[in-house]
């Protein structure tokens, strides 16, 4: 079987992480999302994977070839050369999508859930339509596609991002279609949401697949540090073992075993440590995750932020409310920072005490 991923898109409401890296390379829970789900396609069978991206980058090849080596399976780059929306870029695969008749799974790159691939392909063989879209309910639809359908799961009206209250129920961002698909889609740039899927609705040819766990869209920050505490919660479930035990932790956290903490430091609930990471003593970190190479001094108090790559936050620091740090950023000590998203490789040396852009 195979997978289409739709990596492109520049991630720009994940930055200033996606200033340094492409969004699926983001470690989320200290491995790159895009990870996440190769891995999940993996256990169901796909053996060759298409990357789907709108830009060059070096460094999603050379981390990916990585993987393919690890995972024993095949993953080909499809570049676009301008952005073709979500469904151009099948048009653009074509060459790799077609040729046999098993249908082909297709991902936006930025969720995360528990992948129910075994269950979509089976719900998908047996009604036998053209396409299945996974539904999740969520409390605010307007940012994503909402779906109304009946009881077996025929979708009647695919709306994307709608104005007014349509359901609460969405498209998670994962599909399974026949490779038939492939002849309603042209090559040019195509919103799968808005062109595609509102007319597969009206031909009877889309069903909603309804998924139950957690589920989240982790492409900006405050989705993403839901997602982590969403994640981590779901782990303590399926694989508590993962987690990470011992004096300075309190509830769900992971932390890489090459990161060094300090002595008296309160790391949790709903925390993720990064490889290389340096925590000095007294530190109290919730509801964030810190990336690799980054270094918080003593006595420092992180509450839901994302900690950026190498960034080095001096000592007796607050951070809150989102803050993100991009890669390399520096922190002077005793600073407050209120949801500040900074640049990478910038130095601050004044508190930030409402949410701010630092350039
Ligand atoms: N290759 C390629 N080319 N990929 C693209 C392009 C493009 O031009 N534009 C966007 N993508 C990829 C993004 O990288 C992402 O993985 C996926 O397509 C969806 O784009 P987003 O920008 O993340 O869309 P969204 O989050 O606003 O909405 C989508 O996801 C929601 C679920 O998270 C839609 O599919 C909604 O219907 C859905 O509910
Ligand atoms: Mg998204």
């Amino acid at each position: 079987m195979k997978a289409l991923i739709l990596v492109g898109g520049f991630g720009t409401r994940l930055r200033p992480l996606t200033l340094s890296m492409p969004k699926p390379l983001v470690e989320f829970a200290n491995k790159p999302i895009l990870i996440h789900q190769i891995e999940a396609l993996t256990e169901v069978g796909v053996k060759h994977v298409i990357l789907a991206i709108s830009y060059m980058s070096d460094l999603l090849e050379k981390e990916i070839k990585v993987h393919e080596k690890r995972l024993g399976i095949q993953i080909s780059f499809s570049h676009e050369t301008e952005p073709m929306g979500t469904a151009g870029p099948l048009a653009v695969a074509r060459k790799y999508l077609e040729g046999d008749d098993q249908p082909i799974f297709v991902l936006n790159s930025d969720v995360i859930c528990n992948f129910p691939f075994k269950q979509l392909l089976s719900f998908h063989k047996v009604h036998g339509g053209e396409g299945t879209i996974v539904v999740t309910k969520v409390e605010e639809p307007s940012k994503y596609g909402v779906v109304l359908y009946d009881d077996n799961g025929k979708i009647e009206k695919f709306v994307e991002k709608p104005k007014e209250f349509v359901s609460n129920k969405i498209n998670a961002g994962m599909y399974i279609f026949n490779t038939k698909i492939l002849n309603r889609i042209e090559l040019k740039p195509t919103s799968i949401e808005r062109e595609i899927f509102p007319v597969m609705a009206k031909e009877s040819q889309l069903f909603a697949y309804n998924m139950d766990s957690y589920w989240m869209d982790v492409g900006q920050p405050r989705d993403y540090l839901t997602g982590m505490c969403l994640y981590l919660n779901s782990l303590r479930e399926s694989d508590p073992d993962q987690l990470s035990r011992g004096q300075l932790y309190t509830g769900d956290v992971l932390v890489d075993p090459s990161a060094i903490l300090g002595e008296g430091c309160h790391i949790g609930p709903n925390v993720v440590v990064g490889p290389d990471v340096k925590i000095d003593d007294g530190v109290c970190i919730s509801r964030s995750t810190v990336l690799k190479g980054a270094h918080i001094k003593s006595h420092s108090w992180v509450n839901s932020c994302v900690v950026g790559w190498k960034a080095r936050i001096g000592q007796w620091v607050r951070m809150e409310n989102i803050c993100v740090l991009g890669e390399d950023v520096r922190v002077m000590d005793e600073l407050y920072l209120n949801g500040a998203l900074i640049l990478p490789h910038k130095t601050i040396t004044e508190s930030i005490p409402e949410p701010h852009i630092i350039m």
